[in-house]
């Protein structure tokens, strides 16, 4: 059946549904080229105005699953579990949890993105270490699944390439913050990778790409939906953004921050976020009685961690990046520290050299923020707050002024925060 793209966006224009042939013929037009990219904008704009019903979320989801290849690990003898985060500042956590899950004898098979703007990407982090790969083959990412247990590798171009052209259309049309827009972008490639159980961790407040409870729960709530749909076994943790996860931030600073973490060390938040996400993972897959953070704790997990980065031709033992250039930030006063919000110092890091401005734009691996204090805690006049790094001095004034705008210090009471807002099963 053809259909008329002009008519379609006249249809969601006026608030009218669409059926599941007409979403179809559009999505597998616009891949092969034929709908063009100002037609699939005004779309996406219709959509972020008007919305879309459920049938036409999932139908979404679906088209852009059918214009590329889906992967199945069907075949192994383990379990499948998969988490994906929607993205935050100092969101290490993929590092230690996929390792950490693999421990338990299921298969974690996490296909990952580059940072843009503020938020890291995990391959730009593990690329800090020196050798590793991002890029393997199916067959490759299938053996080491089957040897291992964990692989954290790029996702291919052939997963939901749909999806691939429509976000780079959406982030410069203004049309990114679209609830049925981000969730069939999300679960298209995590239901193409074949997972069987799928952990979503949904990231709220400044930081994060939802600021409120309310907005991130539609969202969780049509992301669990869609998974189940699709025959995907499907929960979402709410976890906290409004200040950033750990004490490190950049891309060599967070892989050090996660090795700390696989050898029984680490900021409690991040290793609370870590074992939430892993025992919601393991119960998706019937492993229920095990406390992750045995795991953590008796180096089983970061024996994994050894081969899974060995395999992919990272030098484990090998010196981390560090910056040419640091400049210390203290205290102006003594006190709690009542903020220290995650978006003004997610955007410190990146200005610091951390992310990237464009796609081609390089990372730099030793660049970021390393907190002295969290949110909540007791900091002295005089005392350090956070370390800035760099290899170009001449980006620390842009950083410094944010940085130091970040943290509020007050008397009185600490303020305690809430790290799990909510889950959605
Ligand atoms: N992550 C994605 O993969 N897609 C979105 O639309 C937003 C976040």
């Amino acid at each position: 059946m053809t259909f008329s793209a002009v008519e379609l966006i006249i249809k969601k224009r006026e608030k009218q549904e669409l059926s599941k042939a007409e979403i179809d013929w559009l999505i597998d037009n616009y891949t092969k080229g034929t709908v063009a990219d100002e037609q699939m904008s005004a779309f996406a704009m219709a959509v972020l105005l008007n919305g879309m019903a459920r049938s036409e979320i999932k139908d979404l989801t679906m088209a852009m699953i059918a214009s590329g290849e889906t992967l199945d690990f069907q075949g192994l003898s383990m379990p499948t579990a998969d988490k994906h985060s929607t993205g935050g500042v100092g969101d290490k956590i993929t590092l230690p949890l996929a390792p950490l899950v693999a421990s338990y004898g299921v298969a974690v098979p996490q296909l990952s993105g580059r940072g843009l703007g503020h938020t890291g990407g995990t391959l730009d982090k593990l690329e800090a270490i020196p050798g590793w790969q991002a890029s393997l083959s199916n067959t490759e990412m299938y053996s080491q699944l089957a040897e291992i247990g964990a692989v954290i590798c790029a996702a291919g171009t052939g997963l939901a390439p749909a999806d691939r052209k429509l976000y780079a259309l959406r982030d410069v049309t203004g049309t990114v913050e679209a609830i049925p827009l981000i969730a069939s972008s999300i679960m298209s490639k995590k239901i193409a990778e074949g997972t069987q159980a799928l952990v979503l961790d949904v990231k709220v407040g400044s930081g994060a790409f939802m600021k409120t409870l309310d907005r991130a729960t539609e969202l969780a709530q049509t992301l669990v939906q869609l998974g189940k749909d699709a025959g995907v076994r499907t929960s979402a943790l709410l976890t906290d953004m409004s200040t950033p996860l750990g004490l490190k931030i950049g891309n060599a600073l967070e892989v050090e921050e996660s090795i700390e973490v696989l050898t029984g060390g680490g900021p409690q938040d991040v290793i609370d976020l870590t074992v939430a996400l892993a025992k919601e993972m393991l119960e998706q897959v019937g492993i229920t009685n095990v406390d992750p953070r045995e795991n953590l704790s008796n180096g089983k997990a970061m024996d994994i961690w050894r081969k899974m980065i060995t395999a992919q031709g990272g030098d484990v033992d090998a010196q981390l990046p560090k910056a040419k250039e640091w400049h210390q930030i203290k205290a102006t006063q003594s006190g709690y520290i009542s903020r220290l919000d995650a978006l003004e110092v997610g955007i410190a890091s990146w200005r610091l050299g951390a992310g990237r401005e464009r796609k081609e734009d390089q990372v730099q691996f030793g660049a970021g923020i390393e907190l002295h204090a969290q949110l909540g805690d007791r900091i002295e006049a005089g005392a350090p707050l956070m370390t800035l790094y760099t290899d170009t001095p001449e980006k620390f004034e842009r950083a410094i002024e944010l940085a130091e705008k970040s943290t509020t210090i007050s008397d009185g009471q600490a303020v305690e925060r809430k790290l799990i807002l909510g889950k959605i099963s």
